[in-house]
């Protein structure tokens, strides 16, 4: 369990605000930066914020010494809206610990695994007086809105940012106790789009039935965009899909996460998805169409006959390999133009999006990382996964500072990310600071 310091600090870095998708957040924001540039600095490392449009970016570097791989550590303290409030069981930003779970807005994405590692990099700069590598910490305040500012900044700053290897810890362990390496990450394309009718709110007697409802066309567009077997329908979707390789079917079926789990885990009272795949081959390897949020007319209590002016939904669409997200956005928009009647106005608006990744985990420093997982949990065999949420970054850090990223995150698939009551189990701060240790230990070989 970590020390009462460390964990006083964990839970202060958790009661700062810092949704990034909301600008009544900016002052936490931007108090948050603060506090991790600080905190870098307390450790030992030599930190400095960046200024950007957007929120600042925080770099902090261990000592230098030439001949030795230099590991680019990347976080977030952006966190996710915390509605709906409600279901909260405590206020959002005021954490709690309870069984050794703290509960919290970014307890586990991705407040907790950044905090780890700083305690890992405390701890070795703390004994040693050294890291085993060049080290660069970089903490980003915009990766919940698709880090639109990091890939210029990492353009403009490529000469100072070269390192042999990215790490993060922003993904899930498969389950409690079992070493866990991401290899592949989906990729990422929102779009919202507004239907629009009469040129205000109508009554739907004197008026329902001659006019256009917006809201029926949205649903029969939302309808359409699958077929009963769960394959998306928009034309060219599919294209440069790539197939599982065999030995991803073979070992993803022997993991402890199947259909029992993931309906335990989700509440639903059943699973479903694209005929042909099993639910991880669904959730990792294939693209998917989400409805991320719908709205229009009227909501409030009883009835009102309104044939409402417009109707309005909120896209992301998941991607894998070799999916591109601007095409995708092209068909999508394609797609919607094509199937909107013309008793309707239609307005898209793209917004953000992120390549998918996959990369070898025998190749490069995949097996250094296997190493350290073997090291830091022995009695379990290392589990290779791939995940289906995204981290845009990790696709420009190959294509700017040409570096591979390991993906050795601690959380778990239950933690409540993005959902009302986030946790993270107080044990994996020091799961993490070990894992922080052996992995730059196995880098520098
Ligand atoms: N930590 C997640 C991504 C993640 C989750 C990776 C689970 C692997 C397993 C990250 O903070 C996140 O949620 N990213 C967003 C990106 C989007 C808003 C551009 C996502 O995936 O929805
Ligand atoms: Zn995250």
């Amino acid at each position: 369990m970590p020390s009462d310091a460390d964990l006083n600090q964990y839970l202060e870095l958790l009661s700062f605000g810092s949704i990034s998708t909301d600008s009544k957040y900016k002052d936490q924001v931007l108090a948050c930066a603060n506090w991790l540039e600080r905190k870098l600095n307390a450790i030992g490392l030599k930190a400095t914020q960046y200024e950007t449009p957007g929120n600042p970016i925080i770099i902090g570097r261990g000592p230098v010494k030439s001949g030795r791989p230099t590991v680019l550590i990347y976080g977030h303290y952006d966190v996710q809206p915390v509605d709906p409030l409600n279901l909260w069981h405590k206020p959002p930003f005021e954490p709690t610990i309870e069984n050794g779970i703290v509960t919290a807005r970014g307890a586990s994405d991705n407040k907790g695994q950044i905090f780890a590692h700083i305690l890992g990099i405390e701890q070795t700069l703390r004994e040693k007086g050294d890291l085993p590598v060049n080290l660069i910490v970089l903490i980003e305040g915009e990766e919940e809105i698709g880090s639109v500012n990091l890939a210029p900044f990492l353009k403009a700053h490529r000469e100072e940012l070269a390192c042999d290897v990215i790490a993060i810890s922003d993904s899930s362990m498969i389950a409690p106790g079992y070493p866990t390496f991401t290899y592949g990450l989906r990729g990422i394309a929102a779009i919202e789009i507004t239907v629009t009718g009469p040129d205000r709110d109508l009554h739907s007697g004197i008026f329902g039935g001659a006019v256009e409802n917006p809201i029926t066309v949205l649903a029969r567009l939302i309808a359409g965009l699958h077929d009963e077997n769960r394959k998306v329908l928009i034309e060219g979707f599919y294209d440069g899909v790539r197939d599982l390789a065999e030995w991803e079917r073979t070992s993803w079926k022997e993991l402890p996460l199947q259909e029992a789990a993931l309906l335990k885990m989700t509440g639903a009272p059943a699973l479903a998805g694209e005929s042909g795949f099993t639910p991880l081959e669904r959730i990792w390897a294939r693209p998917t169409a989400e409805v991320n949020g719908i709205g229009g007319g009227y909501q409030g209590e009883g009835t009102k006959t309104v044939l409402p002016s417009k109707a309005q939904a909120k896209f992301t669409f998941r991607l894998v390999p070799d999916q591109d997200p601007a095409k995708i956005v092209a068909i999508v928009e394609d797609y919607f133009r094509k199937h909107a009647p013309p008793s309707v106005k239609i307005e898209l608006s793209p917004g953000h999006y992120g390549q998918p990744y996959l990369v070898d985990p025998h190749a490069g420093y995949g097996m250094a990382a296997q190493r350290a997982l073997a090291r830091l949990l022995p009695d379990c065999k290392p589990a290779l996964i791939r995940e289906g949420g995204s981290i845009p970054i990790v696709a420009d850090f190959k294509s700017i500072l040409n570096a591979d990223t390991l993906l050795l995150g601690f959380a778990l698939p239950d933690c409540n990310a993005h959902s009302p009551n986030e946790t993270f189990p107080l044990a994996h701060l020091d799961l993490g600071a070990r894992l922080n240790r052996y992995l730059l230990e196995a880098i520098a070989g």
